[in-house]
């Protein structure tokens, strides 16, 4: 392979950087063990393109950071990036600031649903979506995603049934879908589009992974499937996974019908949230503008992790099943063919293998007995950690 003008094998020290990632206390109180290698939240161990360092710089030496509006520049970024990379034709005014997707799910939630109400996600999926439904009153219902030939697909019977119940307000879509790592199709979204508008059921499109697409696939934009689905759908979008600026704090919520953009943007007002901090949209602006040479050549470093994962799996036992990775960098891993109990297997693989991959599950019931892995890290260290855990799974298949 042709050396990148990026060095994504540098191991950079982010211990004593705040990084939750890395963060010794935060790990030992949230899993319990300590020292753990972290291959958990979704968040990369890559320097940042030079492109966006610049800009940042050159931002903070002008020295004074008040009150901010945000810039024509800042929209025409993200209408820009949509249009070229993914043939979405965004208007300014659907373009909504939200301080991270979790924000602005949770925002969502309150918004376009009431105490009681029915929410449909699709397990085993990105965890804080049950948690938000949760911890607003509101009933998570699942439709679960079905295993058919070593692939995630949706269940559109159960679906259809889940929607048609009255009290069914929304349903979260995770596209790309973290963990399983599927790329949805056209065909799968619009049958699941047809669903939820013959219900009046709303379709929340959390899109944060729709720039990490590996080849032979492509990411299809709930709303641009049709002038309905734009209608009865609200997109969550961000540069954080992609340019790994989550700690910025800036993301999007695109919403094409009027009074949906209308409602939320009063909504927000009530809670004073308005539009990005300068750094944020700074760096919103420099990754969208320069920084997409990066961004292919960190897609490739990062095939080049996946397959590494596989053939080291496939070498170290063939029971070990690596679902093949469609979009994003988090591997779904499915171990339930060791027979090992899947509280056991997690403990094995934290504490006797010292890393820290997030237990599958913490996706739901049907997580349990996979982990999933996230690559976006030197390969060195992804060496480091297969060795770790094969080296544990043989001491604990001895004992
Ligand atoms: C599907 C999905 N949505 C949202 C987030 C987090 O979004 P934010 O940090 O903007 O709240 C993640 C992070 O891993 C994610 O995987």
């Amino acid at each position: 392979m042709k050396k990148s003008k990026w060095n994504f094998d540098e191991i950079i020290d982010r211990t004593k950087t705040s990084s939750v990632k890395w963060d010794n206390e935060f790990m030992k109180k949230y899993f319990k063990y300590d020292e753990l290698l972290p291959l958990w939240v979704a968040d990369m161990d890559f320097r940042a393109p030079d492109e966006l360092l610049d800009a940042l710089r050159e931002r903070v030496d002008h020295g004074i950071f008040g009150y901010t509006v945000t810039p024509d520049s800042y929209y025409e970024a993200i209408i820009n990036w949509f249009k070229r990379r993914h043939g979405w034709s965004l208007e300014k005014d659907w373009i909504k600031f939200a301080p991270g997707v979790v924000p602005a799910i949770n925002f969502i939630i309150q918004y376009f649903s009431r105490p009681g109400d029915n929410i449909i996600i699709q397990e085993p999926v990105y965890y804080p979506f049950a948690n938000q439904i949760k911890s607003n009153g509101r009933n998570v219902v699942n439709n679960q995603l079905v295993i058919k030939n070593n692939r995630y697909e949706m269940d559109f019977e159960d679906l259809k049934k889940k929607c048609k119940e009255p009290r069914t307000k929304l349903l979260i879509l995770c596209s790309p879908h973290n963990p399983v790592g599927r790329v949805w199709t056209k065909k799968e979204l619009t049958k699941l589009g047809k669903i939820c508008n013959e219900n009046n059921v709303l379709v929340v499109s959390d899109e944060i992974h729709c720039d990490l697409i590996f080849p032979g696939h492509k990411h299809i934009p709930y709303a641009t499937i049709s002038k309905e689905f734009a209608q009865k759908s609200i997109t969550c979008v961000a540069p954080s996974k992609t340019f790994n600026i989550a700690g910025l704090k800036s993301s999007n919520v695109i919403i094409p019908n009027k009074i949906l953009c209308d409602e939320f943007v009063a909504k927000c007002g009530t809670l004073s949230i308005r539009g990005p901090g300068i750094i944020g949209a700074v760096a919103t602006e420099a990754v969208y503008n320069d920084c997409e040479e990066w961004l292919e050549e960190l897609l490739k470093y990062l095939w080049q992790n996946y397959e590494f994962l596989k053939s080291y799996f496939a070498g170290y036992n063939p029971d070990i099943e690596v679902f093949s990775l469609e979009g994003t960098y988090l591997p779904w891993v499915d171990f339930r063919k060791l027979g090992i109990d899947p509280k056991e297997l997690d403990r094995c693989i934290k504490e006797d293998g010292k890393v820290c991959l997030d237990d599958g599950g913490m996706f739901g019931e049907s997580g349990k007995g996979f982990q999933r892995f996230n690559l976006a890290c030197p390969k060195s260290i992804v060496e480091n950690a297969l060795e770790r855990i094969t080296n544990a799974l043989d001491r604990s298949s001895k004992k």
